[in-house]
């Protein structure tokens, strides 16, 4: 495997989606909690950081273990820190380097520039600059404004950086990375999906032995293929708990319950709509909403988790991106989200937790669901919030107005999966609004209801811009609402990026 040092930068789980996108495995790891290293890491990267190597609270890594022992890349602060750490000199640069820069490689025979042409296009972004390197430092590739853009330090294994490789725009970043984490540092090209399957498989029923799994599935992607994971592995002893909330999306409950069935799960389907929408009646406040609907889910799931005799773990979802302890600005942090559906249950019963998808970013989750013959259309999913449709209805939730906003949402769904859309959006959904407007319909003056659109793209759900949805497929949408959908004579579309606005309304 490969370790990248995290130093801070935007641009770390890049890096490692990159590396892992060559089939080779990756851990991040902060730079100042480096693990052991053993005879499986087979090379380092250091990433880049929002520090300058000149800051006095500059990350300083102790790399007494790593430098000249084993490969090692330096990725721009990285590559600052491996020149000014060892006797070369870091200085402001005259400007912000920042955007596409043309890399003329000197020393092509280089291990790590083997295949390159002669020029190419690569990402800078930086505000210091090399200014001179340590003597045994061999200059490989310079760009017109950087002349230290990229260097070999004799008689080491050791390269440095100033670009960005892992950035789409530098057109053979990928090449670079693959000279490193194959050719340099040897690792072979195996881990694929299947891979990833079989050994998880494996890893699985030896820890788990016959004891039983209780999993809270949520109709999304992830604890879908967490489920059938486990299922492959355990079987029967896995028992699958779906809740429906009465906040889902319309007839999606059924549906999704049979998709589950069908794939051999053992899943319970629990109907709790009337206890959410009873403990919802009369809020209007969007976090008491949110309390209210974690406390109740977790109440359900408890319920059911407790009648399974003798369970002894608690799966979960987990992925990559919760778990990595990532550097902030502020120094190292850990920035774990709390997963909304466990709250209390493995202290209470004294669960143990399995969470066989804690190594995948979402994108491998999607390829190991896949390559395990999970349908495209739950594996293509677009994200839903845990409390669903109670956050998009502004103020009290009622089960006249969820029945609403379920049809309008359908209607909309079904238009962009009509129109060819659906995939090319990261997440879409409609929001009814508290607001009456009047409207005319044949002869009639309305006084209803206003529903707004949402269609977002994103990688992360972090930031997110509005779609720019065709205006024919606006108009035929909006027409289908109003005319459908009783209650409602007005749609509109939300066009707000995030930030400043957010992807939900609530
Ligand atoms: P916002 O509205 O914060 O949403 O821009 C970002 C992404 O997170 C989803 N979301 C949630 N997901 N529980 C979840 O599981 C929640 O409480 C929750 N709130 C927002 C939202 O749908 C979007 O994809």
């Amino acid at each position: 495997k490969i370790l990248i040092l995290d130093f801070g930068s935007q641009y770390t789980q890049l890096i490692a989606r990159r590396v892992r996108e060559l089939n080779v495995y990756c851990e991040i790891h902060p730079f100042n909690k480096i693990p052991a290293i053993d005879a499986s890491v087979r090379g380092v990267i250091l990433s880049g950081s929002p520090f300058s190597v000149r800051d006095a609270q500059a990350p300083t890594p102790d790399l007494s273990a790593i430098k000249g022992k084993l490969p090692l890349l330096g990725v721009c602060y990285g590559a600052q820190f491996l020149a000014s750490a060892f006797g070369g000199e870091v200085q402001p640069a005259p400007s912000r380097e920042y955007g596409r820069a043309m890399l003329t490689v000197g020393d092509a025979s280089d291990a790590l520039m083997r295949g390159l042409p002669a020029r190419t296009q690569v990402w800078m972004s930086h505000g210091d600059t090399i200014t001179r390197v340590p003597d045994n430092y061999e200059l490989i590739a310079s760009t017109e404004d950087v002349r230290v853009a990229a260097f070999h330090v004799g008689g080491e294994q050791t390269w440095g950086i100033q670009f960005h490789p892992e950035v789409y725009h530098s057109t053979d970043g990928t090449q670079l990375l693959k000279n490193f984490v194959v050719d340099i540092c040897g690792c072979g090209q195996s881990w694929t999906s299947e891979g990833f399957v079989e050994a998880t498989v494996r890893e699985l029923r030896e820890k788990l032995g016959d004891d039983k799994v209780v999993l809270a599935l949520s109709g999304g992607v992830d604890s879908s293929v967490a489920a059938v994971l486990l299922h492959k592995a355990i079987g029967k002893n896995l028992y699958c708990v779906f809740v429906d909330s009465g906040l889902l999306r319309k007839n999606e409950f059924g549906e999704v319950l049979e998709s589950y069935k069908h794939m051999g799960l053992n899943v319970k389907g629990v109907n709790a709509s009337a206890k959410f929408l009873g403990d919802l009646a009369g809020v209007t406040d969007p976090e008491r909403k949110r309390k209210i609907i974690g406390r109740d889910f977790v109440e359900v799931f408890n319920e059911e988790a407790i009648q399974i005799k003798d369970v002894k773990w608690l799966a979960q979802g987990t992925i990559y991106p919760d778990v990595i302890e990532s550097c902030s600005v502020n120094g190292p942090s850990a920035t774990i989200k709390s997963h909304h559906n466990v709250g209390g249950l493995p202290e209470k019963m004294n669960l143990k937790i399995v969470e066989p998808l804690r190594l995948l970013f979402k994108d491998e989750v999607r390829r190991v669901g896949r390559s395990m013959g999970i349908s495209e259309q739950l594996i293509g999913r677009h994200p839903f919030p845990g409390p669903g449709l109670a956050i998009r209805i502004l103020g009290d939730i009622t089960p006249e107005k969820v029945e609403i906003l379920q049809n309008v949402d359908k209607i909309y769904i079904d238009s962009l999966r009509a129109a060819g859309l659906y995939d090319q959006v990261w997440q879409a959904g409609a929001v009814l609004l508290p607001v009456k407007s009047v409207g005319v319909m044949g002869d009639e003056r309305t006084y209803e209801s206003c529903v707004a659109l949402r269609a977002v793209t994103s990688t992360d759900g972090m930031t997110a811009d509005w779609v720019h949805l065709p205006y024919e497929f606006l108009a035929n949408v909006s027409n289908d609402i109003i005319n459908k959908v009783k209650g409602v004579n007005r749609v509109v579309y939300d066009i707000s990026s995030k930030p400043p606005a957010t992807i939900e309304w609530e």
